[in-house]
């Protein structure tokens, strides 16, 4: 098994990316066995798309690893590094854009979501972005990759370039990857609206819970969350029609590991005055050893930086000799 997964290091780690992605990454971390690997990278290629000061984007870098390891993810067991460290993503991205058509990169709901009514003003880093995602994946042989359900689409067209290069070059290069997706928590949706997701770029910041936020501010978010004026019903079945409901209910019941079901019946018939504390308390308690070990870490630049540096030559030498199988297949001198 090859485990590998990424996250933009744009903001702060959220609940969405903890709850929809790194748990995940940790659980199959934690799991491995002797013959496996798993690699978790920082995307600070892809985070180009957005525009940020350069001051920022390297603070932005050491947070993002600093919470990873935080969250648990152990730079001893799992190859941890960022993106930009290692230069055969760009490589194999180019690559890999003679594979991809622009039928496919037409069809990506996340650009059209991302650029918008102004598409001809979009950056073209925005519009390849997926293609710099296949590449990741690619590289390393990944056949496992933990995501929340807004990146299957990318997945899938990972491997579709997959499929194409291997059959126009003859080979049997690249592996097939197939995506990880969570059950439940494969889309937290925001706290103001429950048809949007969860995100960093949303500029209310009550719409999120950040892993950075202290025992005080998840309660007030919680409190101030959306909901209804309905009571909670007895199954989740109940919950239908109900966004805001359904996803603070979701959170509650990832968090304390019991189903949506079990969650409700608990709950049954109580209104959200007594289920926001409940969650609130749930919250708080599964976020703050996080927070606590994120902190003592974000104090140390030095020491981050080390582990980056040394798991980016770890991850070097790993992608190395497909990166190479890439360009002789294509007949391309290295
Ligand atoms: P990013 O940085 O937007 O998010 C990181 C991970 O968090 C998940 N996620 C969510 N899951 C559930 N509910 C939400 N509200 C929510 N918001 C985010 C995402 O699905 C993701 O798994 N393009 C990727 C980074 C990337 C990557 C890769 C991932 C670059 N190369 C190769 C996998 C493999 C991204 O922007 O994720």
């Amino acid at each position: 098994m090859r485990v590998l997964s990424g996250i933009q290091p744009t903001g702060n780690l959220h609940l969405g990316n903890y709850l929809g992605a790194i748990r995940n990454w940790v659980r199959m971390q934690d799991e491995m066995d002797s013959q496996s690997e798993c690699f978790f990278f920082l995307a600070d290629m892809h985070s180009i798309t957005v525009a940020e000061e350069p001051a920022a984007r390297i603070r932005h870098v050491r947070d993002m690893a600093a919470a990873l390891i935080a969250a648990g993810i152990d730079p001893d067991r799992s190859v941890l590094f960022n993106q930009a460290r290692v230069p055969a993503h760009a490589e194999l991205c180019w690559l890999l854009n003679g594979t991809a058509r622009i039928g496919w990169l037409n069809r990506m709901t996340q650009f059209k979501d991302k650029a918008g009514k102004n598409r001809e003003g979009a950056s073209v880093g925005l519009y390849v972005y997926p293609v710099l995602m296949a590449a990741d994946v690619l590289l390393y042989q990944a056949t496992h990759v933990p995501v929340g359900e807004d990146q299957k689409q990318h997945l899938e067209l990972t491997r579709d370039v997959a499929t194409k290069f291997n059959a126009d070059f003859g080979v049997d290069l690249f592996t097939i990857p197939d995506p990880i997706i969570p059950k439940e928590s494969a889309r937290i949706m925001s706290l103001r609206d429950g048809t949007a997701k969860m995100s960093k770029s949303d500029p209310s910041d009550a719409s999120r819970i950040n892993l950075t936020d202290d025992d005080d501010a998840i309660m007030a978010k919680v409190r101030k969350a959306k909901s209804d004026q309905e009571m909670l019903p007895e199954t989740a079945e109940g919950l239908a029609g109900r966004a805001e409901a359904a996803n603070l209910v979701g959170i509650f019941a990832t968090l304390s590991g019991e189903s949506a079901d079990a969650v409700c019946a608990r709950f049954a018939g109580q209104g959200f005055g007594a289920f926001k504390p409940a969650l609130g308390e749930v919250l708080v308690e599964s976020l703050r050893p996080i927070r606590e070990r994120f902190l003592a870490l974000r104090g140390d630049d030095s020491a981050l930086d080390a582990i980056l540096q040394k798991g980016a030559a770890r991850a070097s030498a790993a992608a190395e000799p497909t990166l190479r199988a890439a360009y002789e297949a294509m007949g391309l001198m290295r």
